[in-house]
């Protein structure tokens, strides 16, 4: 275990067994579908390339880059889109995957920009979600785990850019990012 971490709160083999199963139902439900998924950096990254492979239907991929915290630890609300998706997304049925949802501000600012696009239908896959950090409202039609109101790493989530490439989900130790 990294020595910044507290505790490892989802191993290696959870996250595999969890991405296994909700590419099984994104398949089930997709079948037919023309499907784009989309992924939002940097977080998703890793989560999205190990859910795309369990998927097993034809599907397009873009990726969007949106600002949330910068060093800090809790959303400021204020979001800001560095990359915009390569295409037209009018009449496709779309799927945002997401690292994690805390606040729930960023994931609003864009699903509010994409379905003012007319997306066929716009659904969202967050593998981590901290219900209890809720400000806004969100339908999750896909969520890996519901986690406790803890600053976590691992697996493409950062922080200040670094412990993306830890294997599982660790609980960062506090003194690491408290100033
Ligand atoms: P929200 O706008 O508060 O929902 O923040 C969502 C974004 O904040 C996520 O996409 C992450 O990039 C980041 N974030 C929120 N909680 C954590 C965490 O525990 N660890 C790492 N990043 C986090
Ligand atoms: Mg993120």
């Amino acid at each position: 275990m990294h020595l910044d971490v507290e505790s490892i709160l989802i191993t290696t083999e959870q996250l595999q067994e969890k991405v296994k199963e909700l590419g099984a139902q994104i398949t089930k439900d997709y079948k037919g579908k023309d499907l784009l998924a989309v992924c939002i950096l940097k977080g998703s990254v890793i989560f999205f390339a190990d859910l795309l492979r369990a998927i097993d239907l034809p599907l397009e991929t873009d990726f969007v880059a949106i600002s949330s915290y910068g060093h800090s630890t809790s959303s400021s609300g204020v979001v800001r889109l560095l990359k915009d998706l390569d295409q037209n997304i009018q009449g496709r049925n779309v799927l945002v995957v997401e690292d994690i949802i805390d606040s729930g501000l960023t994931l609003k600012y864009l699903l509010d920009n994409l379905s003012s696009r007319k997306p066929a239908s716009l659904a969202v896959c967050t593998l981590l979600d901290k219900p209890e950090r809720r400000m806004v409202d969100i339908d999750l039609a896909y969520n890996g785990f519901s986690i406790p109101d803890k600053f976590v790493v691992g697996y493409g989530l950062d922080y200040a850019e670094k412990y993306r490439n830890l294997p599982y989900i660790g609980v960062l130790k506090p003194e690491i990012y408290k100033d």
